[in-house]
């Protein structure tokens, strides 16, 4: 059996190059794409989050989110320089690529700061999709899923273990050792991995926590993951350019997600949608 392989490139490789690998293996990682600037400020911006964030200290074996490991959400209003990188082109090309073909738009499906402190064991491998159950596997594309490197990504240290080409396997295939490989990846890269494709947290068995950022995009006919609309106060809504509140979901699919900006008031800045008469 072939070595299994996480496809590697950088931000200054064609976009149609990356979809066609990621299309291919169901993942790849690309170097590059953002600054050492851009990564002090999502860590200046995350860091007070993380510290108070509870976390578990002992396995409990029916645990999603294993021991030694932290979570927050809601980074579009906590962290405002995750919100370029939400933006970034290359993921825009991405997601169109393999999520129009399948919706009129798409939107942030989830927004998390996600760090895997020393002693920390693997996750279980599972898809972003497992939400979408009543749809047997393989599914078309629903979510794509990217994770940031805020720090070096290790074997050792947590990087997260992929099963390439599992977006393409039956109902009930089970990932052997040989099939899974640690995505391997310096600070200031992105992993994408398509909503189908096996993944999970590895296991950290270095003395550093091991810090990244997951932005994941879906269909924009699906429930997001995260409800992106009660995470946002509607002083940051405002704030926000016009792209990216459509990206979060605001905005409406089709005749799907209707509203009244008139409900809220006038400090959402949203106008009214083209189906609706004043
Ligand atoms: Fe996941």
């Amino acid at each position: 059996m072939s070595k299994a392989i996480i496809p590697a490139f950088s931000i200054s490789d064609n976009p149609a190059e990356i979809s066609a690998s990621l299309d291919e293996a169901g993942c790849a990682v690309v170097q590059g794409m953002f600054s050492e600037e851009q990564c002090a400020q999502m860590r200046a911006e995350l860091d007070p989050h993380l510290e108070h964030a509870l976390y578990a200290d002992e396995d409990q074996t029916a645990d999603f989110y294993p021991a030694k490991t932290k979570r927050i959400t809601g980074l579009v209003a906590r962290c405002p320089a995750v919100r370029e990188l939400a933006m970034h082109p290359v993921t825009t090309a991405l997601c169109d690529h393999h999520l129009l073909p399948n919706c009129e738009k798409y939107n942030l499906h989830v927004t998390a700061g996600l760090i895997v402190g020393p002693g920390a064991r693997s996750q279980v491998l599972h898809r972003e999709e497992d939400p979408f159950d009543y749809f047997p596997v393989p599914r078309p594309n629903l979510v794509i899923a990217s994770m940031a490197a805020l720090t070096e990504f290790t074997a050792d240290n947590g990087g997260t273990l992929l099963a390439p080409g599992s977006h393409r396997w039956q109902q009930g295939r089970v990932a052997e050792d040989s099939e899974t490989v640690p995505a391997e990846m310096p600070q200031g890269s992105m992993l994408f991995w398509l909503g189908g494709t096996l993944h999970g947290a590895g296991a950290n068995i270095t003395q550093d926590w091991r810090h990244g950022v997951i932005l994941s995009y879906s269909l924009g006919w699906l429930r997001q993951e995260e409800n992106q609309y009660l995470n946002l106060p509607d002083d940051v809504l405002a704030d926000l350019s016009d792209e990216l509140k459509d990206r979060i979901g605001v905005t409406m699919h089709g005749s799907l997600g209707l509203y009244d900006p008139r409900v809220r008031g006038s400090k959402s800045q949203m106008s009214l949608p083209k189906n609706l008469t004043s």
